[in-house]
């Protein structure tokens, strides 16, 4: 969403927009002040609580998603990471990104060791059995629509046998309801495979459920967001993008760092909207490796008019439903300030966030370098100085 100078303008002031944008009611917007209101949930959600740790949440502007404007919470303790969303957003307007996603498939895997010879076949025969025996129960997801569609077999280098159960988990993570339904196969699966069944769980690896997010930039906006005080032209400017680019496709280095600033963002969105940012980050890196060698997740090339077109390309299991979400108001707020409706929505304005992301950072690596943007946010916020644990 585009709001003139929305960082110039008072804390009191941005909720105030936020609030009325998103149609917050008064107690929305109190849990977002008062993280404390959130213990009483917290104690259910995990084991021998001691309070909250509050981290920044902030909101990210500029963002148009398949023609739509939104506000994008993030909450990140790194400074400047929204800042440069928001600018890596701003500079691909008006037409801002075109996203889309594969669908909402997990995959559960079924190890099995010292399975018969015929096991994959026999496996794969009785897939129909399988998926019955997965859907079996009255599970919300399968009474909705979801639930496993399909299964398939892989034997590893090592003879190992795995079955992949593909489950469509609507718009939850479904990291529960595909461990609940791998486990519920297990004993079929050892039955037929001849074999012992040792682990099953859902993988993170989470490769059918792909978020792809594009933008273009216009050289000429690139040019202009350095206010006449760029050291080349508009052409240069995107020679040297692709040229850092370029640095990250060649070297796992360089690769590492450059996913680490697009998952800045997209972990920032992640744990804004209560999702197990772990999951995602698990899921992007091994992503970032499935060709036997770390890359980096988006792709950038000049189209035919000099332009940069930038594509970023990762799973993305993001949930809008689940009992940590549902459990936490802060989450709620967040996804109702986002107006996004579904996993799908959510996960493919993630992925623009990150793509946006990794523009800013590229665009100051290629000219400025990235201290001087810190370094005036540092004092524009004069921030106080860091302060020693006392023992
Ligand atoms: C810092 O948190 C992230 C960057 O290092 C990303 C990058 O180098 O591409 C700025």
């Amino acid at each position: 969403m585009t709001i003139p100078c929305f960082h110039k303008k008072s804390f009191q002031e941005r909720l105030r927009i936020v609030r009325k944008r998103a149609g917050l009611t008064k107690r929305e917007e109190e849990v977002l002040l008062r993280p404390d209101r959130f213990v009483k949930a917290a104690d259910c959600m995990v084991e021998n609580l001691l309070g909250v740790t509050p981290v920044p949440l902030g909101v990210a502007t500029n963002f148009v998603v398949n023609g739509k404007e939104r506000l994008v919470p993030m909450a990140i303790e790194e400074c400047s990471v929204i800042a440069a969303a928001s600018n890596g957003a701003k500079l691909a307007l008006p037409e801002g990104f075109r996203a889309k996603s594969s669908g909402s498939v997990m995959i559960g895997q079924v190890q099995v060791v010292g399975a018969g010879r015929n096991a994959a076949r026999d496996l794969l025969k009785a897939k129909d059995r399988l998926l019955s025996e997965a859907n079996c129960r009255e599970s919300t997801i399968v009474k909705l629509g979801g639930g496993a569609k399909d299964a398939q077999v892989r034997v590893l280098e090592n003879g190992h046998v795995v079955v992949h159960l593909l489950v469509d988990v609507l718009d939850s993570m479904g990291a529960n309801s595909v461990n609940s339904m791998v486990e519920r196969i297990a004993p079929l699966v050892q039955d037929i495979s001849g074999g012992r069944v040792r682990s099953r769980i859902v993988s993170n690896l989470a490769v059918e459920r792909l978020c792809t997010a594009s933008a273009v930039w216009r050289k000429e906006a690139l040019l202009e967001s350095f206010h006449g005080e760029a050291k080349g032209s508009a052409e240069e400017i995107v020679d040297a993008i692709l040229d850092v680019y370029e640095f990250a496709l060649y070297d796992p280095f360089r690769a590492a760092t450059h996913n680490k600033g697009i998952m800045n963002g997209i972990d920032a969105v992640a744990l804004a909207t209560g999702n197990d940012w772990r999951a995602v980050e698990a899921g992007a890196h091994a992503f970032a490796a499935i060709s036997g060698r770390y890359m980096p997740l988006t792709k950038y090339w000049k189209d035919d008019v000099g332009d940069l077109y930038g594509e970023a390309s990762l799973p993305l299991p993001l949930a809008t439903i689940g009992k940590s979400i549902s459990a936490n108001p802060s989450a709620m707020a967040a996804l109702k300030i986002m107006g996004v409706a579904s996993s799908a929505e959510l996960s493919e304005t993630a992925a623009c966030v990150g793509l946006a992301q990794n523009l800013a950072a590229l665009r100051v690596l290629a000219t400025e370098g990235i201290q001087k943007g810190h370094m005036k946010l540092y004092a524009r916020k004069a921030c106080p100085p860091a302060r020693k644990n006392r023992a």
